[in-house]
Parts: structure tokens; C-alpha cells; sequence
């Protein structure tokens, strides 16, 4: 395929015919050109939504996706915490694809999640970009590797469902830096994802499909991107603006809609050639890209099973387990309550649903496990029960040495396209639990869904299992933690609020009149948890296992480092307990440098180690300057005060284990801006302005201090000045405008020399 030629041959209308997919999944072939092959891009990110073909390749509607396995959703892979899994979870998609004829994966999707509410947060990974980030890259890369595309999704700052093609999402430059954009930043810069997909929402008022600045001038030029910008399907409004942002391909396909458009605005010089060449040209790319990596395969659908089983156990998280409740010993006879035993949820509805090979429930499976009884409850599929349901689950409780409730969201209350209207399970499974407790047996709570919900219980039950939407292996990984015979090893990749009036985005969210203010900014998850030192049910960061482990160690490359240089982090940890166990060792960092509105703390490493009963492993930590900065657009981008850092090392958010102070030295000062109106404070504060004031300035100052009846600067007049404007000294001390022209001038000129 010679890319340059192909464009140089097509005309405008078939140019602009390119410009949009062919039907839902496809990319249009100009064959008068030589374009006679398309492209197939699929959903999704926990397994393959691709729609069935006929012999000729077109589509068969109507009988739902192929025959696919489902692997547990984001929400569960994340909280596994293990970059190599999300490696082999992308390989086993890609491989997938290969067998199937798709091109592109349309996932990993990297919003993060502002609100338990919002409906997808089952299929986004995490309220911790950090996090999101290094979990998306090995994927990206497992998938990409086979031969295969993936498209990072929504980018950005889709974040609810609620008017989701339509709300303006209301967000200040900062908040996007560093809370919405690095998840997708980092998989660009590291993974180098084959496509980009754009969100339906609009950011600030502008839709994502015709953000330049989105689209352009930060994906492309700031991060390099190379690839292919996708809309979200149906997310185009104006057309032609997108294409001139830099949005190449439109999906799904229109019938040509938008061709006469796309024509008369190169024709009338609305749209320039240049702009349509390269977005033609990106998707021709992507198509040679794509079709020169297709090898083909076996999709195995048993073999992949199994590792939907083996993925989901990694990231199930064991909340609590009171008196070691679990796991459950041998001969112990246990009632297993609740429809979730029979008919697990394990996946998400929306894009990312798909036609589940094998499922395999508790019920399926509990045979193996021992000596155990079923009785319903309460359905997983609906919010209604009979007094006759309720009493025969007591009565099975009362006959049991332990109790084992299935509980959980049912699909309606949480799917792609509507968000949650409340945080609580269903009110039978509230009133069942209530119930259960009342008969004295030790019980154990067992969930399963996207995104937290309130556990009024909480406090009453011995044991709580995270199993979030597991998989189609969910029945046979579910026992075999409950069992024992696999150590729980996943944490929270998210904080489970104690109530959803809690939580940080409680006032602006859905938003009003079609827009949504981020007025939390950067405080999402638990840096807003920890900021106002609130309680919550369970950190970001938790998990339980079935042993324990001890910190020791902790020791740093240098006390005082660069921000260039960074720092190395090193601390031991020990299995101390009888059986084997996986660990996931966070660092967290923390600015005390008194300069900045920042978070208490925020992840900045981790690693999963697995140790065998009193193995030690010293896990090591390379903490670069990202990891200590924040995004300022005064500064005009990433900037690190001077100054003391708290490094902290643990086994959550909240169980820190070790905590040093450390000093980043050299880096540049944080320069306040200059003009009549910069206050006299920011320029004291800053030590390359300071010696100006009070020397160059001094005339100004001391007639000032002598206004307050003071001989010169003071404490309390450097009090008084700091929030006066320069052009203030007009008022105060006669200052005629010209004198207060040459000190802005010299000023500016003192920061400019500085900056270079
Ligand atoms: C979703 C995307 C998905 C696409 C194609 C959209 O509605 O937002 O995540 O990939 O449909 O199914």
C-alpha cells in the first residue's frame, strides 16, 4: 500500500468519504485507488464484543457478538495491582483478535472515576491516575504486541453518563493535568497506543471531536502521538471542525452525511487540503499498519476460561475478616445465600458486554469445595423477595457453621449509557443481611459490582469479599479464595465512601443545565478523603490477605536530591505469617513544602511482591520529577518546589508503615507573574523578586511603613503589603504611574533573566 500515492490519486469527495467508517466496525476501501481492504475495530476491554460475519465478511445483526470469553472488568483487573497481568490479560485479547480479524481493540478505557455514581466506572480503572496509567501501559503493550491496535478511551474527562454526548464538563487546566490527563499521557508516552478515541462529552464547552487544543496541541504535540484519533461513536457534531482539531476518523460510518460538507470546506477554504491530508493519511496508516500485522490464530476458548479464572483471583479484595472468619476451614458446613450464587454478575452492560463462553457460578462449582447448602434469598436480578425466600436462607444460616451472602448490583442499577441514582445494594439484600446477622453466625459478605456501594452492615458482619464484576470465572474464584486455597491479593484501586454524600463530586454531580462543574478540581477519591481527614469505609490502597507482612527499611539513594536526578527508594518486607502471600507495596508522596494547594499525599509507586512465609524482598521504587510536581499554567507546565517531602510506604492509603522527610534541592523558583496588578506578597515571596523590593523598591516601601507609622519593613507591614497590588502605591503612597511603570518593567526583566 503506497500511502503518499493513494492520496495524491484520490479526489476530494473520496477523501472526505475516508473521513467516516463504513457501517459500525469498518473503515471505508476506495478501490479505484487501490484501496480494497478495510479495517475491523471491535469492542472491548475485558473481552471481544465482535459482531458475527457472513461468508462474505458482512456483518450478521440481530444474534448479538461472537462466542467470546469475558475476563473480569477494569475494576477488578486494576485492583490486582500487577502490571504483569495486565500484560497477559492484552496478549490474550490480542491473540483473540488475531483469531477473530480484529484489528483494534477498542479499549482500555481510562477515565477516572469522580463519582461511585457514574454507570461505566465498572469498566474505568481507577480514581488514581497514577495508577490507571501504569496499569494501562502493559496492557496496551500485551494486546499491541500480537499484532493488534487499541484505542485509549474517552479521552477526556468522561466521567459520567448522565448527558454524556451533550454536558459541558466545566474544568480548570490544573485539575485536567493532573487528575484526567496523565492515565492517557502516560499510556501514550509508554504504549504508543495505535488509536486515540475521542469522549462524547465537551470540555469547557467545546466537544472533544473539535478540541484543537485536546486533539492537537497536547495529544500530538506535547506527547508525541503518532497514531489515529477515532471519534466515540456518534460523537461528532461539526465535522469539519474536527477534522481541522485533528480528529481523523469518524465512527460509526453515516451513509457519507458529512461529505458534501467536508468538500465545500476545502473548496471555500474553511478547511484546508493540508489538514484533510493527514487525517486521510493517519487512517490509510492505520489500515496498512493493521493489515500487514494480521497473522491469524486460535481462539481458545477453554484455555482462555481458565485464565479468566486465574486473572479474577489476583484481584479480588478481601475488605475484612474479622476473627480470621475466613478462610473457611475443612468439614466446616457453610450456607451459601443470595441469586449472585447462581447467576454471578460478573460483567458490565453497554460496549463492553459480551456473549459469555462459559460462566460458571458458586453453584455450578460449590460441590468441590465442601459441605455446603444454597438457598436463594434474594434474586441477583431484581430488588423484590418473599418473607418464604428470606426465612428459608435464616433457617439455612441457623443450620450452618458459617454464611456466605452473594450480594450485588443487579445490571439495571449500573450500565453504560445511565449513572446510579443512590449508592446502596438493592433493600432486600440490605434487609437479608440484617437478618442473617441477628442470627448470631459468623457471616461473610460477598460482592459483586462495578463501582462502591454503602454497606450499612458493615460494622455487624465478620468478613466483606470484593469480588467487583469478575469474569466468567468468578464462580470458581470466588471459592477458591473463600477456600483458601488461593491468598487474596488485590486492593482497592479506589476508596469505598462511608455514604455517597461523602464523596467529593457529591454537589456537582450530574450537573445542571448541561453542565457539570469539577468543582472538587484536583481533590477526587482519596485526596479528598485525606485532605478533609474524613472517615471512609474501606481506602484507597486496602486489602486484606491471609497473612501478614512487616515493613523495615526504608532507605533512599540521597536525602537530598534534584528533581532531575530524582530519587531511588528502597524498603524490605517480610511474610510473616504461615502461609504464602502477595503483597502490594505503595509509596505514597506527600508536598510539605508549604508552597502550593496540594493533596496530603498521592501514589507515586507500587509493586506486587509475592513472598513465601517469612521470605523478606526489598522492593525498589525509582521516584522521578514527575512524582513530585504539580501542574501550574502560570508556570506553563509541571513545576516542584524546593523544599521537604514526605515519603511514606504501606500497605494502603491509610496503613503506612514508614515515613521519611526528604529535600528536593535546585530546582527553579516559582516566579510570580508581572504587571501593574501583582501583588507585593508573591514578589517577597519569591527570592529572586524579594532583593528588588526591598532595595530598588525601598523608597516606595518606606514611605509606605511610615504611612502604618512603622520605620521600615516590618513583619506587620510585609503583612500589610502582601495582598496590595503594585498599582496600589498610586493611592497609598502618591507613586506616580510612570515609577511604578520602570519597577514593573525592571521586575519583568528580573524574571525573564531568570527563566533563561
Ligand atoms: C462507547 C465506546 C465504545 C463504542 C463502540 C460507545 O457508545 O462509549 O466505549 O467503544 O460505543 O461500541
Amino acid at each position: 500500500m503506497d500511502i503518499e500515492k493513494m492520496i495524491e490519486e484520490m479526489t476530494l469527495e473520496e477523501k472526505a468519504t475516508l473521513m467516516a467508517g463504513y457501517g459500525f466496525w469498518e473503515t471505508q476501501k476506495i478501490e479505484r485507488v487501490g484501496l480494497n481492504e478495510a479495517i475491523w475495530v471491535s469492542d472491548g476491554p475485558n473481552g471481544l464484543r465482535m459482531q458475527p460475519v457472513d461468508e462474505n465478511g458482512e456483518p450478521i445483526w440481530g444474534n448479538g457478538s461472537i462466542d467470546a470469553v469475558t475476563f473480569p472488568s477494569a475494576c477488578a483487573t486494576t485492583a490486582s495491582f500487577d502490571r504483569e497481568l495486565m500484560h497477559e490479560l492484552g496478549s490474550t485479547l490480542g491473540k483473540e483478535c488475531q483469531a477473530e480479524k480484529c484489528h483494534v481493540l477498542l479499549g482500555p478505557a481510562l477515565n477516572m472515576k469522580r463519582s461511585p455514581l457514574c454507570g461505566r466506572n465498572f469498566e474505568y480503572m481507577s480514581e488514581d491516575p497514577y495508577l490507571a496509567g501504569e496499569m494501562a501501559v502493559p496492557y496496551i503493550k500485551g494486546v499491541q504486541e500480537e499484532g493488534v491496535g487499541t484505542s485509549i478511551k474517552h479521552f477526556a474527562a468522561n466521567n459520567q453518563e448522565h448527558e454524556r454526548m451533550y454536558e459541558s464538563n466545566e474544568v480548570d487546566e490544573r485539575t485536567l493535568r493532573e487528575i484526567y490527563l496523565p492515565a492517557f499521557e502516560k499510556a501514550v508516552k509508554e504504549a504508543k497506543p495505535w488509536t486515540v478515541m475521542c469522549s462524547y462529552n465537551r470540555i469547557n464547552g467545546e466537544y472533544s471531536s473539535e478540541n484543537k487544543w485536546l486533539l492537537t496541541d497536547v495529544l500530538r504535540k506535547e506527547w508525541g502521538y503518532e497514531g489515529l484519533v477515532v471519534s466515540d461513536w456518534g460523537a461528532v457534531s461539526d465535522r469539519v471542525k474536527g477534522i481541522d482539531a485533528g480528529l481523523d476518523w469518524e465512527m460509526p460510518g453515516n451513509d457519507n452525511a458529512n461529505v458534501k460538507q467536508i468538500v465545500d470546506a476545502v473548496e471555500n477554504g474553511k478547511l484546508s487540503q493540508e489538514a484533510l491530508d493527514t487525517a486521510a493519511r493517519n487512517i490509510l496508516k492505520l489500515v496498512k499498519k493493521c493489515r500487514e500485522s494480521m497473522k491469524g490464530g486460535v481462539f481458545d476458548r477453554d484455555a482462555d476460561h481458565r485464565k479468566a479464572v486465574e486473572i479474577a483471583r489476583e484481584c479480588m479484595v478481601l475488605l475484612k475478616n474479622e476473627e480470621k472468619v475466613l478462610p473457611i476451614r475443612e468439614g466446616e458446613k457453610v450456607a451459601i445465600i443470595g441469586g449472585f450464587a447462581e447467576k454471578p454478575r460478573y460483567q458490565g452492560g453497554g460496549s463492553a458486554f459480551t456473549n459469555s463462553h462459559t460462566i460458571t457460578s458458586v453453584v455450578d462449582v460449590m460441590d468441590g469445595y465442601g459441605p455446603a447448602v444454597y438457598a436463594k434469598g434474594f434474586p441477583a436480578d431484581e430488588d423484590i423477595y418473599t418473607d418464604d425466600d428470606f426465612d428459608e436462607a435464616v433457617k439455612a444460616a441457623n443450620e450452618a457453621d458459617k454464611v456466605l451472602v452473594f450480594a450485588g448490583l443487579p445490571d439495571s442499577f449500573e450500565s453504560e449509557s445511565y449513572d446510579r441514582s443512590h449508592m446502596r445494594l438493592p433493600v432486600s439484600q440490605d434487609l437479608l443481611i440484617e437478618r442473617l446477622v441477628e442470627t448470631g453466625k459468623p457471616i461473610v459478605v460477598i460482592l459483586h459490582n462495578g463501582s462502591p456501594v454503602e454497606m450499612p452492615w458493615m460494622n455487624k458482619v465478620d468478613g466483606i469479599l470484593e469480588a467487583y464484576l469478575s469474569g466468567e470465572g468468578v464462580g470458581e474464584a470466588v471459592m477458591d479464595i473463600l477456600y483458601g486455597r488461593v491468598n487474596p491479593s488485590g486492593h482497592l484501586a479506589e476508596t469505598i465512601p462511608l455514604r455517597l454524600e461523602d464523596t467529593p463530586a457529591f454537589i456537582n454531580f450530574p450537573g445542571s443545565e448541561h453542565k457539570v462543574y469539577y468543582g472538587e478540581r484536583i481533590y477526587i477519591g482519596y485526596r479528598y478523603y485525606d485532605k478533609k481527614k474524613m472517615n471512609v469505609a474501606f481506602p484507597f490502597g486496602h486489602g486484606l490477605s491471609y497473612t501478614t507482612f512487616e515493613y523495615s527499611n526504608l532507605t533512599f539513594s540521597a536525602k537530598e536530591f534534584t528533581a532531575k536526578d530524582g530519587v531511588t527508594v528502597s524498603v524490605d518486607v517480610t511474610n510473616t505469617g504461615s502461609v504464602a502471600g502477595k503483597e502490594v507495596v505503595q509509596l505514597y508522596v506527600g508536598d510539605r513544602t508549604g508552597t502550593q494547594d496540594r493533596p496530603v499525599r498521592e501514589l507515586k509507586g507500587f509493586e506486587k511482591v509475592a513472598l513465601e512465609p517469612k521470605e523478606t524482598k526489598t522492593v525498589t521504587f525509582k521516584l522521578d520529577e514527575r512524582s513530585f510536581q504539580w501542574y501550574s499554567p502560570q508556570q506553563g507546565g509541571w513545576f516542584a518546589a524546593n523544599g521537604e517531602y514526605v515519603i511514606a510506604v504501606g500497605s494502603s492509603s491509610r496503613d503506612l508503615r514508614l515515613k521519611e522527610r526528604i529535600t528536593l534541592v535546585g530546582g527553579p523558583e516559582y516566579l510570580p507573574e508581572i504587571n501593574f496588578d501583582t501583588q507585593v506578597g508573591d514578589l517577597l515571596a519569591c527570592p529572586v523578586t524579594r532583593p528588588y523590593v526591598l532595595n530598588d523598591m525601598k523608597d516606595i516601601v518606606d514611605k509606605y511603613a511610615k504611612v502604618g507609622e512603622e520605620e521600615s519593613l516590618s513583619t506587620m507591614i510585609e503583612a500589610l503589603l502582601r495582598y496590595m497590588p503594585l498599582r496600589a502605591f498610586r493611592n497609598f503612597v502618591n507613586a506616580p504611574n510612570d515609577v511604578i511603570e520602570k519597577h514593573v518593567e525592571a521586575l519583568k526583566k528580573i524574571v525573564e533573566n531568570y527563566s533563561d
